[in-house]
């Protein structure tokens, strides 16, 4: 079990020395699972758990940052979280222009890059204006590339690369046979991103609840107990030192 789970209560930031700096993953994604069952520990609101949850993510961003990661990808909403109560979706809806009003000037000066991937067409005006601030005024930034997944479903991506695909066949411009698995990558959210070569996910669940399926075909998974909430720097190097002791084979030996 102990491959894949680790559980830790790693405070501080030390064991960042311990790692490996010629095999830091380039990419790593987060399902940031458990802000729920935080708040219910604590008697509190579910929404008590995302408004922790989204602190969380500062601390992540600048530990990922100190570590030298270049990608990070944050599973914030799914396609199918439209299903939670509207108080609930509409309060996960705030957060980003929150954390983005807060955190926008520390990014910026980290030289931070903010994107996303999902289907903005149902967000709400305020949270899309936000994140567009955002993209637009760190799109010039060259340090860590922050990918918020919002209104993300793989599948969902999946079936759009599958039409785009589609139509250039339609029109002439593609023959089926010219189809390769890398052109397919190109028509996917992440074109511009590299594969994840880390997972993570907190809170005990081991599933994939429907993120980055074509891109985490060869990542490396490390699963935690921890609730997102309650997540730090400490547990992300816990993660990395994790992730350094896998051989990654690709399917060779
Ligand atoms: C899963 O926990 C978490 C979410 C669906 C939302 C994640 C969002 C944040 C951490 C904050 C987002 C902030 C920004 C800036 C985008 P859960 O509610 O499913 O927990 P449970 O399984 O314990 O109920």
């Amino acid at each position: 079990m102990d491959r894949f789970f680790f559980n830790t209560d790693v405070k501080t930031d030390k064991k960042n020395m311990l790692l490996d700096q010629d095999n830091i993953p380039s990419h790593i994604a987060i399902i940031m699972d458990g802000n729920g069952r935080w708040a219910k520990q604590k008697g509190l609101p579910r929404v008590a758990g995302h408004r922790e949850g989204m602190k969380t993510i500062t601390n992540v961003v600048e530990k990922a940052n100190d570590i030298g990661i270049q990608f990070l990808t944050l599973y914030a909403f799914s396609t199918e979280n439209w299903k939670r109560p509207k108080t609930e979706v509409d309060f996960l809806m705030k957060l980003p222009e929150r954390f983005l009003d807060k955190e926008l000037p520390a990014l910026q000066k980290n030289n931070v890059k903010v994107k996303t991937i999902g289907d903005p067409s149902l967000l709400p005006p305020h949270t899309k204006q936000a994140v567009d601030k955002a993209v637009r005024e760190t799109e010039n930034n060259s340090g860590l590339v922050l990918n918020f997944a919002l209104n993300y479903g793989g599948r969902h991506e999946l079936v759009e690369a599958v039409r785009k695909l589609g139509r250039e066949v339609e029109h002439g411009h593609l023959k089926p046979e010219d189809i390769t698995e890398s052109l397919f990558s190109d028509r996917l959210l992440t074109s511009e991103i590299p594969d994840p070569d880390l997972l993570i996910r907190t809170s005990g669940e081991i599933r994939l609840s429907n993120f980055m399926l074509w891109q985490l075909a060869y990542s490396e998974f490390w699963f935690t107990e921890v609730l997102w909430p309650d997540f730090n720097g400490g547990h992300l190097v816990e993660a990395v030192q994790r992730y350094q002791q896998r051989k990654r084979r690709y399917g060779g030996v």
